[in-house]
C-alpha cells in the first residue's frame, strides 16, 4: 500500500497555555514546524510528491501547518477536526480540575467513554472518523493527514491494532510525523497460504 503520514499541527498558542479546544493560530515555534514539515515531506517522497494528497483538519492551526506542503490535491475534512470539548472550550486543564472537579475526575476514570457536556468523547471521534479510515484504506496515492492529538490517537490505534481502552492515552507528540505503511490485503492469496 501507499504510505500514510500522520502529523499533529505545529505548536499553537493554545498548546502553550495548556488549554483545550479553541481555534488559535500557530506559535512561532509551530510556524517553524510548518516549514520543516514541508521539507521533510519533499525529502521523503521525492518525485512521488506530485501524487501526494493532503487531508487537513479545517482548524486554523492545522491549515497553517499544511499550507507549505506541495501536493497533488489539498482537501479539508470536517471529520479531522479536534475532539469538541463543549462547554470547556478554551479552558485550561487546571481550570477544569479546580472549578469542575467531578467532570475532571469522571474523565480521568474513564477517558474513553467520557463525553464533554455539549461536546464529544473519544467514541464520538472514532465514529466520525469511519469514512476517513475507509477512504484511507482505498487510496492508491500517498496521503498526509494533518490533524490533532485526539483524532490521531484514534487513527493510530486503528492502524496499529491498539485497544480502544488504551487509545485515549497514546502519546502523540507535537512536531513529529508518523509513517504508516499499510500492508496490502490479498484475501485469495492468504486463503491459498492457509490451505497449503
Ligand atoms: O491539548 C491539545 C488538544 O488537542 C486539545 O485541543 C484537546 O482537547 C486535547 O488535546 C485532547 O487530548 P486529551 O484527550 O488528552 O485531553
Amino acid at each position: 500500500g501507499c504510505p500514510v503520514y500522520l502529523t499533529r499541527h505545529g505548536e499553537s498558542l493554545g498548546n502553550q497555555t495548556k488549554s483545550m479546544g479553541g481555534d488559535g493560530n500557530l506559535s512561532e515555534t509551530g510556524d517553524r514546524y510548518a516549514g520543516v514539515l514541508a521539507d521533510f515531506v519533499a525529502a521523503q517522497l521525492g518525485a512521488g510528491q506530485s501524487r501526494l494528497l493532503v487531508w487537513c483538519s479545517p482548524m486554523k492551526r492545522a491549515t497553517q501547518t499544511a499550507r507549505a506542503v506541495k501536493c497533488h490535491r489539498y482537501s479539508q475534512w470536517q471529520a479531522l477536526t479536534e475532539l469538541d470539548t463543549g462547554v470547556f472550550n478554551g479552558c485550561s486543564y487546571k481550570q477544569v480540575e479546580r472549578d469542575y472537579p467531578d467532570e475532571f475526575t469522571a474523565r480521568e476514570v474513564d477517558k474513553l467513554c467520557y463525553r464533554y457536556p455539549e461536546g464529544e468523547g473519544y467514541l464520538d471521534v472514532v465514529n466520525r472518523l469511519d469514512p476517513v479510515v475507509v477512504a484511507l484504506e482505498k487510496e492508491d496515492r500517498p496521503v498526509i493527514v494533518v490533524s490533532h492529538q485526539a483524532v490521531l490517537r484514534c487513527l493510530y490505534a486503528y492502524f496499529h491494532d491498539i485497544s480502544l481502552r488504551e487509545m485515549p492515552r497514546i502519546p502523540i507528540s507535537l512536531h513529529t510525523v508518523v509513517k504508516l505503511t499499510p500492508v496490502d490485503y490479498h484475501p485469495e492469496a492468504s486463503a491459498a497460504g492457509a490451505a497449503a
